[in-house]
């Protein structure tokens, strides 16, 4: 008989974390417990939907939501932080027009229902997803369009960057690059879909220029959030999705809205070496966004990736608030074993309690690896708001949990490395792990410092904010201090 499990949260307090955050704010942050080591040097760059509402219009999807950046700088044992949106010409227009203008791609629609709709094809440019920093650019990156680029030092937005014109008008760079800590490059890669699509692979160098390394077209409808990547390979999964436009086009529904996982379809890895030559496996149907990390080892290639069942879209009219946890597809951790001689691909599970935001060392991209941490819910089984972190040692199959249940509700942990410097002798998991939890009982936010030695632990320091940050999506830390 299958156990419910009494609930960990409370529908109010995770609703809160979906307010609008409207300020834009650069301060001191002088409430904390425990204490910021002092060897903690850099900058943690957040960004999420600040703004999920436009006077009181709700957004339909918090992935339509306006991109805002959060900056933490730590130096000398203190902490200063700064927010700021991302100022597209869509965000600056809704602003002065005060109301919804434009689509979003996955549940946002314009008021006055389809007849309003119709025909209106543009996309708005949240640029919401993703923030790095390279060669000297903090990029705010969103996958459906060029970076915005922004001054690191107070997050002013300076605009779209097309990387000297190599990435021309028109074409995408993803929401999830990998930077390989061996040499400094930032890969990442851009689909232009269609019923055959082109994924263009890109490489950004230590010094910020861009390159194209190699373009393959692969038959269908690709929907590809994230990619993995190993020093001879870029990996896609291929999830069996159809993109059906007419309910768009006509205005009913969003396009995000118009995506389906086919029946009883298997998915496919995209294998692409570094001549660009590709090749196809299949394995059991599921929908991946996020993938871990993958490595190769002898003849294998290994590819840990958190996958659902299902793809998890909200149905048109529903008011993502007010989502049944219980109805909602879990996303559970996963290892792929693929052998591109073979033409076999093995899986195994690794994390069986829904989980999403995967991250490693970043010194491990591409490479073996034994530290997976990830943003869990904080129950053994079904379905919740992630509520806690954990560390899976992918060699042992050991997990451990840090949860902030029941009032407080976590976002992507970030690994930052105690010395950015040391020549790789450091233990994998010696360092701090970064996650921004709402607290629903003083309704802020805390930056919570997590020993990665000792996870399970009390926090190394948390520092209040002054108020809340609604739920975010990706980030990084740079050892730069701005
Ligand atoms: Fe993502």
């Amino acid at each position: 008989m299958v156990q419910t499990a009494s609930p960990t949260f409370s529908c109010e307090d995770w609703q809160k974390g979906y307010e609008s955050l409207r300020t834009e704010r650069s301060y001191w942050i002088d409430e904390v417990e425990g204490e910021i080591p002092i060897a903690l040097e850099g900058t943690l760059f957040r960004n999420g939907p600040g703004q999920l509402d436009i006077n009181g219009q709700k957004y339909g999807h918090p992935f339509d939501g306006d991109g805002m950046i959060c900056a933490i700088a730590f130096k000398d044992g203190k902490a200063h932080f700064t927010n700021q949106f991302v100022k597209t010409p869509e965000f600056l227009a809704e602003q002065k027009a005060g109301k919804i203008l434009y689509r979003g791609v996955f549940g946002t629609q314009k008021a006055g229902g389809w007849l309003r709709n119709i025909f209106d094809l543009r996309n708005k440019n949240v640029a919401n997803t993703n923030v790095v920093y390279q060669g000297g650019k903090l990029l705010a990156l969103w996958e459906a369009a060029q970076p915005y680029a922004l001054n690191p030092k107070n997050l002013d937005t300076l605009g779209l960057e097309n990387f000297e014109g190599k990435l021309e008008a028109g074409k995408v760079f993803t929401a999830h690059p990998r930077r390989d800590d061996r040499t400094g490059d930032l890969w990442g890669f851009g689909v232009q879909p269609g019923p055959q699509s082109k994924i263009s692979i890109y490489q950004v160098n230590a010094e910020g220029k861009l390159s194209t390394e190699s373009q393959v077209t692969v038959s269908g409808f690709c929907f590809l959030h994230d990619f993995a990547y190993t020093p001879n390979y870029r990996i896609f999964m291929q999830n069996p999705v159809s993109f059906k436009p007419l309910p768009f086009i006509f205005g009913f529904a969003t396009a995000g809205e118009c995506i389906e996982l086919r029946p009883n379809t298997p998915s496919q890895f995209l294998l692409v070496d570094r001549q660009g030559n590709l090749q196809t496996l299949e394995t059991d149907p599921c929908f991946v966004f996020h993938h871990c990390n993958a490595y190769e080892e002898g003849d294998e290639i290994i590819v840990d990736s958190v996958c659902y069942p299902d793809y998890p879209k909200l149905e048109p009219n529903t008011d993502f608030r007010n989502i049944d946890f219980d109805r909602v597809v879990a996303g559970q951790l996963y290892r792929f074993r693929i052998n591109p001689k073979l033409g076999t691909v093995k899986r195994q599970l690794i994390l069986e309690r829904s989980c999403e935001f995967p991250v490693v060392n970043p010194r491990c991209m591409g490479q073996k690896y034994r530290y997976a941490y990830i943003g869990a819910i904080a129950k053994e089984s079904g379905n919740a708001p992630l509520q806690a972190i954990a560390k899976v040692d992918v060699e042992t199959g050991k997990q451990e949990f840090h949860s902030f249940a029941p009032r407080g509700f976590i976002s992507e942990p970030i690994f930052v490395p105690r010395d950015h410097h040391a020549d790789h002798h450091a233990a994998e998991d010696d360092g701090w792990i970064m996650t921004l939890i709402f607290d629903a009982a003083h309704n802020r936010s805390d930056l919570v410092i997590l020993d990665a030695q000792n996870i399970a632990g009390k926090p190394v320091a948390t520092l209040h904010l002054k108020h809340h940050v609604p739920y975010g999506l990706h980030g990084s830390f740079t050892d730069q201090v701005f």
